[in-house]
């Protein structure tokens, strides 16, 4: 009955009666009836988070969603045994579903299974995930609002929503499958996961940036951090409807850009670096050639000149690495007339500096630092790991000539992710690089519900630039640098 997606001599219902003769025969779901709604539950969990009698109907739910978890096992079982895997590939996605609830359906039955309408529903839904997706992942990977998800061993998965981190209801059945999940991924790039290698960076299929530490070395179970790719990029007239920065910064901005100001963008994790770099990148010329250089390529540049490269770690054995140095060196032999590196974390800061230095004008990275003081003394810091002896005068006076503007991305503690500060490098006085603030996000205060409350201002100093972008064509009119007057 099962078409050309069953195999050709199936063993009859094998592990259907093995699940069979397993499972306790005749379970019967039914939905519990003492459930609270989800509000109830709240109130009572804060009232008494610990105390047996509250904790009941969660304890009931918690032993439905196990069954239906390893009913879904079986099923799952049962399906690679029945369904024809390379017939599968042909398969419309119509034509997979309806298959799979077909064979779900004389499982449940073999089983002596029966099931609510909304459970069959989910737990087809969820089946179709597990044999051409990333099983629990799925939904939250097809969910536009999520940004991140980040699980912690099989039962724990947060998303990041709106700037906010949230614990979800989505598990693993237990670490096994989790760990068949990753492997999945893995596998499917060629890499490899096990105790021996035990943690891993990959690109998912959809763009997604994907990263796993598996036990040992995690100790409560696999770890692994997903960063959605976004196939819409915020654009610089989003980022600034979003509150992300002002029109004024963006004006600046384009002038920085166009006129090819080195930019470095500074920022903590998930501050929004990377999309500020992608937005900044739409102010580049369309008739240059640009070389992006990433560990996993995340920009989606504009532009028609773009060539891109991605970085690759040794393989088992060692060998076949090319790092980040590698692709910025050669990039320079490619003729290049900017390079954008995704973000500088090692020793490929030399060459991004003297890139920098030497005609590469106008090129960008990122830096993980906390100000712009501090992604100087970062970039100071990988010079001197990178084994360069050079004397700490001379190593500063490379940066400063090499970076002209810094700007500082922040995730704030109500979410939402600010351009705080955009600085220019001026040059040095004595042994120390000199600075100064161009632009700044003034906060002055939190609503009730723990919102920020702040303005964009400018600090009022005169831009050390604003011959360069006069003699470039933009006259910026002098009444962006003046500083907000508060009311
Ligand atoms: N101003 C903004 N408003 C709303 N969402 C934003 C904003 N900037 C970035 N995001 C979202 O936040 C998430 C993190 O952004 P991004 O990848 O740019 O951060 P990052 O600093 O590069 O992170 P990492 O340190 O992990 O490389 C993305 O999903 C992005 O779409
Ligand atoms: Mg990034």
């Amino acid at each position: 009955m099962f078409s050309k997606y069953k195999k050709p001599t199936p063993p009859k219902n094998s592990s259907a009666a093995n699940a069979a003769n397993t499972a306790t025969p005749k379970v019967n779901i039914a939905p519990v009836a003492a459930a609270k709604s989800d509000e109830q539950r709240k109130s009572l969990m804060k009232s008494a988070p610990t105390k047996p009698a509250s904790a009941a109907p969660m304890d009931k739910e918690k032993r439905r969603k196990e069954r239906l978890a390893e009913i879904k096992l079986e099923l799952h079982k049962s399906l690679l045994d029945n369904l024809n895997l390379s017939a599968l590939e042909t398969a419309s996605e119509q034509e997979l579903r309806s298959e799979i609830n077909a064979i779900a359906s004389e499982s449940l039955e073999d089983l002596g299974i029966v099931l609510t309408r909304d459970e069959r529903q989910t737990l087809s839904q969820d089946l179709f995930f597990e044999v051409t997706g990333l099983g629990p992942l799925e939904t939250l990977l097809k969910d536009d609002g999520v940004n991140d998800i980040l699980v912690n061993g099989p039962q724990q998965i947060f998303v990041e929503r709106d700037g906010r981190l949230q614990l979800t209801d989505v598990t693993f059945k237990d670490e096994k499958h989790l760990l068949r999940i990753i492997d999945k991924i893995v596998s499917a790039v060629g890499r490899r996961v096990d105790e021996s290698n035990p943690y891993v960076d990959a690109r998912l299929a959809d763009g997604s940036r994907f990263n796993a530490m598996v036990p040992p070395i995690a100790v409560d179970g696999s770890l692994v951090s997903i960063r959605k790719f976004k196939k819409d990029k915020l654009g610089i007239e989003e980022l600034v409807n979003f509150g992300a920065f002002s029109e004024e910064m963006a004006a600046y901005l384009q002038a920085a850009v166009s006129t090819r100001l080195n930019v470095i963008v500074s920022g903590g994790t998930g501050s929004g670096k990377t999309t500020t770099l992608n937005a900044l990148s739409s102010f580049i010329d369309d008739a240059e050639r640009i070389l992006t250089i990433e560990d996993t390529a995340e920009l989606q540049l504009q532009q028609t000149h773009v060539g891109r490269m991605e970085s690759r770690p040794p393989n088992v054995e060692g060998r076949g690495g090319v790092s980040q140095r590698d692709c910025l060196k050669n990039a320079l032999r490619m003729r290049p007339d900017r390079i954008i590196v995704g973000e500088t974390r090692g020793e490929e800061v030399i060459d991004m500096l003297q890139a920098m230095n030497t005609g590469h004008d106008g090129s960008m990275t990122t830096i993980h630092a906390n100000s712009s003081r501090d992604a100087v003394s970062r970039l100071e810091n990988m010079v001197a790991m990178s084994g360069i002896e050079m004397p700490i005068k001379a190593m500063r006076s490379q940066i400063a000539s090499a970076v002209n503007l810094i700007v500082q991305a922040s995730r704030l503690q109500d979410g939402s992710r600010r351009m705080t500060s955009i600085t220019e490098v001026t040059g040095m006085e004595g042994d120390v690089i000199s600075m100064q603030e161009v632009f700044r996000y003034q906060r002055v205060g939190l609503t009730p519900e723990n919102k920020i409350i702040g303005h964009f201002t400018a600090t009022g100093v005169r831009s050390h630039y604003s011959e360069r972008f006069k003699l470039w064509g933009f006259d910026l009119p002098p009444a962006i640098f003046e500083p907000m007057v508060a009311e």
